[in-house]
């Protein structure tokens, strides 16, 4: 008996790092308005769209007489949306004013590898990265995070995130599109806040990571919109580094799943809850009345098939947003019945299988190496992964560049909320996933993408493995250099 090792886990588990600050409970907070992050400027030069984003640090008041260390882009927390048409060339010029390496990642965006702005293409404090690329997918909710290898956890948690929006001139007429009225980004994240004020990040030995006890939307607590519209459309996004969310409504009403990571669904589809986890995205229209006021929350997570106990945050509830509509409403147009055609990807047209299994923070017994080439695949080709989660507690599934289709978990066909396009994917404990993935136009002999985790603290601690997109026939490069890595 005695002082085993758990017993010295548990208590450790109540001192955060950082100074062995205790996380804190806030006093209620007043009701916010819901903060919009504003459309990034841009203006068009020789024929492209060209943003500025500067990561920066700052500060932001949560315990009072403590001001809270952040960081953000143009910013003290958080990023502007970024906006741009299918179609359109864009450039982003990053300046980083942080006094340390970081990268930005355009997460769910089809482009070329150097552009990815994952580990391989770090910007050093003080310098600019300018990638530029092509819009090249449907209209769909995307971001753009911090990716550099092993701080990601830590610098998305400190506010670096920010919503990219593609729009298509393909999209369906009759959507709620007002962007900040009645077309309304929400990002999520929940926080773990130190009694001097700082964002902590657990180091009790929680398998899946930091859960906080405070939660955040678009940066501030108890948030509420006003609401000026019969509909509205919530565009949600989990920025949070490890818990997963299941969103619903106080009164459980339904709402209309139009779309998910990749973009519209082929029609909408009635739910009364959304699970995201983390880095998932889903876009939701709701009905409200006339005076009505409703409160979006995240209720209980049914993490899976399997019951995961409740260190993991699935019995953890949030109140996040509530709406409050105005006396009178104006009317919106329904929502129409078909939204996308989506080209379905055939198993007959799959050149192979490959199998991930993550486990214990690896992925095929695996730690993240960036000098290795995991996977190899071929331009042009459709390939099924089958993906497994073998441990009790949740992970996910993240790749880069492409949109994939989920064909089945655990042989049945996926519920109708998986019935687009997703570049990330919850894992229930014990399952198997089934997807298919297309790998199109960018060919990266020498510059990896990414596939991983996005628990980020799994992620940082080498669930993450890299694959590089080659012409047939052409030889993989038997190390990735890391020459542009400094
Ligand atoms: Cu959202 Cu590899 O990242
Ligand atoms: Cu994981």
């Amino acid at each position: 008996g005695g002082f085993t090792s758990l017993g010295l886990l548990a208590l450790t588990g109540t001192l955060a790092a950082c100074g062995r600050q205790n996380e804190i409970q806030l006093a209620a907070a007043p009701a916010t308005s819901l903060p919009i992050p504003p459309v990034a400027d841009s203006r068009v030069e020789d024929g492209i769209r060209v943003f500025e984003l500067e990561a920066r640090t700052g500060t932001l008041d949560l315990v009072p007489g403590f001001p809270t260390t952040s960081a953000g882009f143009n910013g003290p927390y958080l990023g502007p949306t970024l906006r741009a048409e299918r179609g359109e060339h864009v450039r982003v010029k990053i300046t980083n004013s942080l006094d340390e390496v970081t990268s930005v990642h355009w997460h769910g965006m089809h482009l070329p590898p150097e552009m990815d702005g994952g580990p391989h293409q770090p910007v050093a404090a003080g310098s600019t990265w300018e990638p530029e690329w092509l819009i090249d997918q449907p209209a769909a909710t995307l971001w753009y995070h911090p990716h550099p290898h092993g701080e990601t956890q830590r610098h998305v948690n400190l506010g670096l995130a920010g919503m990219f929006i593609v729009d298509d001139a393909d999209a369906p007429e009759g959507l709620p599109s007002d962007y900040g009225v009645d077309d309304v980004p929400v990002i999520v994240q929940d926080k773990m806040v130190g009694d001097e004020g700082d964002f902590l990040l657990d180091s009790s030995g929680n398998e899946v990571g930091t859960l906080g006890k405070t939660l955040l939307v678009n940066g501030v607590r108890n948030a509420q919109l006003e609401v000026a519209s019969r509909r509205i459309r919530l565009r949600l996004l989990n920025a949070a580094p490890a818990r997963t969310f299941n969103f619903t409504f106080a009164d459980s009403r339904e709402f209309a799943l139009i779309a998910s990571d990749g973009g519209l669904l082929t029609a909408p589809v009635p739910l009364t809850s959304i699970r995201l986890s983390p880095a998932e995205r889903a876009e939701i229209v709701v009905d409200i009345e006339p005076g009505e006021r409703v409160m979006l929350r995240s209720a209980g997570v049914e993490l899976g098939a399997v019951a995961v106990p409740a260190a993991f945050g699935g019995d953890d509830e949030f109140d996040v947003l509530e709406l409050r509509a105005a006396g009178e409403l104006a009317p919106s147009s329904s929502v129409p019945e078909t939204l996308a055609s989506i080209e379905r990807l055939r198993e007959d047209d799959a050149v192979g299988l490959r199998e991930f299994r993550l486990a214990d923070r690896k992925i095929n017994s695996k730690d993240m190496d960036m000098g290795r080439v995991d996977e190899i695949v071929r331009v042009g080709t459709t390939e099924v992964w089958e993906v497994r989660n073998t441990n009790p507690y949740p992970h996910n599934f993240h790749v880069h560049d492409v949109q994939f289709q989920v064909l089945a978990i655990d042989g049945e066909e996926p519920p109708p909320e998986l019935g687009g396009w997703k570049d990330t994917i919850y894992l229930e404990p014990r399952r198997v996933y089934r997807i298919i993935l297309r790998f199109g136009d960018y060919t990266s002999s020498s510059v990896p993408y990414m596939y991983h985790c996005h628990l980020l603290l799994h992620e940082d601690e080498g669930m993450m493995g890299q694959f590089v997109v080659l012409e047939k026939g052409e030889a993989a490069p038997l190390r990735i250099s890391m020459d542009h890595d400094h």
